[in-house]
This record gives C-alpha cells, sequence and structure tokens, in this order.
C-alpha cells in the first residue's frame, strides 16, 4: 500500500509572511467594518476613496478602441513609439544622449520589470562591485531584486529621525566611503517612503560626489509628477546628473503618474557612450529579457504613446497629474492642521514638508497596530501613510485616531 502512495513534494515548504505593503491591501479587504481606512498601497483615489482612471486615459482607450489594432507580439524591446515618447518624457526631448542615440531603452513591467532589467543585466555585466546602495529606508521591494539576483545590498543614510528629514551629511558621508564604482540607486523624487527628497541644490552636491567616486547611479523614478505637480521639475536630478556626463540608468514607470497601475507600463533606460555601445547593451538586454517574459504587454505602451503622441492629450494629462498632486498637498495641510488643533504630542511640520504620494508619520510599530487593530485604519508596519488614501470624508477620523494612538489611548474604553 506504502508504495502505492503519491510523493508529497512539498511538504517542506513554509509559510511565507505577507508582503510588507501588498499584504496590508489583503488585511484591508478582509476587515469588514464600514469606516475602515486603507493607507498602505501607494495608488491614487479620488476625493471619494475610489481608484480613478484619468479622464485622458479614457479618451485613448476610445482612440485605440477605435483603431482596431491586432494582438501581435511586440519586439523584445517593446513597441517603438512608447520607448520613444517615454524616454523623451524623462530625460527631455533635448537630451543630449538621447539625440546622438546613444540611450539603450527596453520597455519594461513597470518600474519593478525595469528594477528587475536592471539587477539581471547588472549581475551579468557590471564590472564595478556588485553591490547595490540603498537608502536606509527604501521601498522594500528593492532588496529582493537585487539579492534575488546576487547582487549584494548595502545602504547609505538617508532619514533622520530627529530632524525627520534628510541625513545629508550622513548620506554623503555613506556614498563617499562606498568602494569605488559601487552602484548608487537613488530615487529620482518623492523618495519611498519618506516623502523626502534632496534639494535640487544637494542633488548637484551628490553628482559631483558620485563622479568623483565613478559610482554608477540607477535612478528609480516611479513618481514624475506626483512630487510637485510639475513633470518637469521632478525630474531634474535625473535629467542633471544625464547633463554632468553621468551613465545613468533609469527605471520609469507609469503606475502613478498615468494611474496605469496594473496595465504594467514602464521602461528601462542606460545612457551609453555610443550608438555601437548601445546596440551592445541592448543586444544583452534582449538576453535578460526574453526568458523572463519573452516581450512586454501592448495595451499599456499603446495608451502612454498615444497621450504623450497626442498635444491636447498630454496637456489634458499634464493638468490631471497636477490635480492628483494638489489633492494630496491639500490633505497634508488638513492633516497637519487637524493633529493641531487635536493637540497631538510631537512636532508635525514633516506632514506638510514631505512630498508625492507618501508621509512618514514617526509612528511605532505598536501604534501602527493600536490604529488597525481598534480603528480599521492600515498602513504599512514603518508608519508610512498612503496621503492619497486621504479624503473629505475621512480624514477627521484619521487625525483623531491617530491622535489617539500617539496619546496611547486607543483600544482603552474611552477612545473610539
Ligand atoms: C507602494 O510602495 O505602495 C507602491 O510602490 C506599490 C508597490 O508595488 O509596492
Amino acid at each position: 500500500m506504502e508504495g502505492n502512495q503519491f510523493t508529497n513534494f512539498w511538504q517542506g515548504v513554509p509559510q511565507g509572511p505577507p508582503d510588507p505593503i501588498l499584504g496590508v491591501t489583503d488585511a484591508f479587504k478582509k476587515d469588514t467594518a464600514p469606516n475602515k481606512v486603507n493607507l498602505g498601497v501607494g495608488a491614487y483615489r479620488d476625493e471619494n476613496g475610489k481608484p480613478y482612471v484619468l479622464e485622458s486615459v479614457l479618451k485613448a482607450e476610445d482612440i485605440l478602441h477605435q483603431k482596431r489594432l491586432d494582438k501581435e507580439y511586440l519586439p523584445i524591446t517593446g513597441a517603438n513609439d512608447f520607448i520613444t515618447l517615454a524616454s523623451e518624457l524623462a530625460y527631455g526631448k533635448d537630451s543630449k544622449p538621447l539625440k546622438e542615440g546613444r540611450v539603450a531603452v527596453a520597455q519594461s513591467i513597470s518600474g519593478t520589470g525595469a528594477l528587475r532589467i536592471a539587477t539581471g543585466f547588472l549581475s551579468q555585466y557590471y564590472n564595478g562591485p556588485k553591490v547595490l546602495y540603498l537608502p536606509d529606508p527604501t521601498w522594500g521591494n528593492h532588496v529582493p531584486l537585487a539579492e534575488g539576483v546576487g547582487l549584494k545590498v548595502q545602504r547609505y543614510r538617508y532619514f533622520d529621525k530627529k530632524t525627520v528629514g534628510l541625513d545629508f551629511a550622513g548620506m554623503k558621508e555613506d556614498i563617499k566611503n562606498a568602494e569605488d564604482g559601487s552602484i548608487i540607486l537613488l530615487h529620482a523624487c518623492a523618495q519611498n517612503p519618506t516623502g523626502i527628497d534632496p534639494t535640487q541644490e544637494q542633488w548637484k552636491e551628490l553628482s559631483e560626489l558620485v563622479k568623483s567616486k565613478k559610482h554608477l547611479p540607477l535612478f528609480d523614478m516611479a513618481y514624475q509628477g506626483f512630487a510637485s505637480g510639475d513633470i518637469i521639475k521632478d525630474a531634474f536630478a535625473a535629467r542633471y546628473f544625464v547633463e554632468q556626463g553621468h551613465q545613468i540608468i533609469l527605471c520609469q514607470s507609469f503606475a502613478k503618474n498615468l494611474g496605469l497601475y496594473a496595465e504594467r507600463a514602464g521602461t528601462f533606460s542606460m545612457v551609453t557612450s555610443s550608438p555601437e555601445e548601445k546596440e551592445r547593451v541592448l543586444s544583452q538586454i534582449k538576453r535578460v529579457i526574453r526568458p523572463l517574459y519573452s516581450s512586454p504587454p501592448v495595451h499599456g505602451a499603446q495608451l502612454v504613446a498615444t497621450i504623450l503622441g497626442n498635444p491636447d492629450l498630454y496637456e489634458q494629462w499634464l493638468s490631471e497629474v497636477k490635480k492628483m498632486a494638489d489633492r494630496i498637498i491639500s490633505m497634508r495641510e488638513k492633516l497637519y492642521n487637524l493633529l493641531i488643533e487635536l493637540k497631538t504630542p510631537g512636532e508635525w511640520g514633516h506632514i506638510k514638508s514631505q512630498i508625492g504620494m507618501f508621509s512618514f508619520t514617526g509612528i511605532s510599530p505598536e501604534q501602527v497596530q493600536a490604529l488597525a487593530d481598534h480603528a480599521h485604519i492600515y498602513m504599512t508596519k514603518d508608519g508610512r501613510i498612503s496621503m492619497a488614501g486621504l479624503n473629505e470624508h475621512n480624514i477627521q477620523y484619521f487625525a483623531e485616531s491617530l491622535s489617539k494612538a500617539v496619546k496611547g489611548e486607543l483600544g482603552t474604553k474611552s477612545s473610539l
């Protein structure tokens, strides 16, 4: 009898932990409380807390529908019109390396996919130390994206707990002390999770420092337009580095600024020193992509290309990006005022000064847990909140609950 039994192959597979960010959405979905609030995942919500499809995207959908396009495979590196327009958006139409035809660009499965192409390529072809320096803290997914392909992860100081601001001196010191030629990941704007960016002057200093150390800058650009509402201002750091001659790698996502989360549209790009080198690099990029997913999906790229390639839709999109950014900024103002009105212990100026999708509240993991358990408010364990999850209907409730959590009053009888 025993010999006839099927082998159980998976007995040794341990239960994995929930994803630190997407797992918060799962917990939120399971909660049946009517007043629940999800401030976990960085996804824009309108003033009624609903996912938002941009008008420009809806119009692009109509245009595409009329065209009755086919569903043929895209080339391994994606749709040509898309990658041209997307890289012009990131680098600027007048970008020298773009004009000289020495930027290797490939469509990617949004920002994560771009980073995976980058780490995959670097692990095989980078001649310098295979060490990726990440800001502390950073987006959680950066770590497995590097370690999964054998790159070593190191940290540089970024967040100063005391000032709830940028630890610029610590950041510079760590970048300076890194072995020459290390790979330095920089958030192009709207740093995730802190919402704190270097100033333009600080970026200039960083460019000098990175150059003097012969480091390789890798920009993660997931929020162009979302930080200030202005896509050009938000591209400052990456464009400045390129102007200064850095051969940057850039990972671009259209999830947030076009609201195309599930379409997974983005690009990987790399400035090289000549068109000939670009071709060699691209030939290897193709070999990274092909066994991962063969070629990218078409629809999101078509939407982006339709909007970026049509002057009216482009203008409309710019105003929609600004509208989203402005709504978030107004929520920051309101939350700050409420926390002060409620006499919440601590200094809350950072809620207003931080930019982009997130605010790093500075509350403890215990307070985060208390908010979930007793107020049905969900956020990542590090106290990051997605400001886009706040609106006129829930901000008072959130501010009161946060204030109680900070005062240690949540979970007690009188709390809610
Ligand atoms: C986030 O940080 O919440 C977003 O970038 C979504 C994600 O994939 O983690």
